[in-house]
């Protein structure tokens, strides 16, 4: 269970949360919808530990977690809006970049960890392809690999399918719910009302402040 207490957040003068409270049962899927301006991403990025907060207290499992714990303890795996694969890099480079630069896994262990998820998305044999070469749907698996690196407790998607053409939301709600039999949590960030009723668990949301 994750649970954020009182969150607050401006930029510069904007405030984009004031005593928020959010609640985030473990094992489900959380779609966060609302429209454009209203702080999802920064959400998600809060909760990956990318984000500062002004106050407010963020718990995992009833532990109190200040944002570098949060982001040291990789609880939250971040698949970014348009996947924001590194172009210059092989899928196979896209996954094991950050373990090996900023974890400290093995070049040898990353690989094989990458090996294995690239098999289970049905990517396994374009491991050495460029992210140029691969359709919206398999980047976005790759973007989910990507993810999936850190063992993390909790997947975050970014919007999801706004880089996909429609026929494919379908395609993303399917590995959405496949993961759920996993136990992971999930939290998507989504403007599209129809596919947060498809998938989620619980849907929350957050409007922009006037
Ligand atoms: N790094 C930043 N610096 C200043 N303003 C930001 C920054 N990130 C987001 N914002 C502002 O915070 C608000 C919420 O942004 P965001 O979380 O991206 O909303 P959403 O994902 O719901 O569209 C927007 O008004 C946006 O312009
Ligand atoms: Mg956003």
């Amino acid at each position: 269970m994750l649970e954020v207490r009182n969150l607050s957040k401006t930029f510069g003068n904007k405030q984009i949360f004031s005593n928020y409270h959010l609640l985030i049962p473990e094992g489900q899927i959380i779609a966060i919808v609302g429209q454009s301006g209203g702080g999802k991403t920064t959400l998600l990025r809060i909760l990956a530990g990318l984000e500062t907060i002004d106050a407010g207290e963020l718990l995992y499992n009833g532990e109190s977690m200040s944002i570098d714990e949060l982001e040291k303890r990789n609880l939250l795996g971040f698949v970014f809006q348009d996947f924001q694969l590194f172009p210059h890099l092989s899928v196979l480079e896209n996954l094991t970049l950050s373990p090996i630069k900023t974890m400290g896994m093995t070049k040898e262990a990353a690989e094989k960890k990458a090996a294995g998820l690239l098999e289970k998305l049905g990517l396994a044999n374009h491991a050495h392809a460029y992210p140029f070469s691969l359709s919206g749907g398999q980047k976005q698996r790759v973007a989910l690999a990507r993810a999936m690196m850190i063992d993390p407790e909790i997947i975050g998607y970014d919007e999801p399918t706004s880089a996909l053409d429609p026929e494919l939301r379908k395609e993303v709600e399917q590995l959405i719910l496949k993961n759920r039999e996993t136990g992971i949590t999930q939290i998507v960030v989504t403007h599209d009302m129809q596919f947060a009723e498809n998938i989620a668990d619980q849907i929350i949301k957050i409007e922009p402040k006037h």
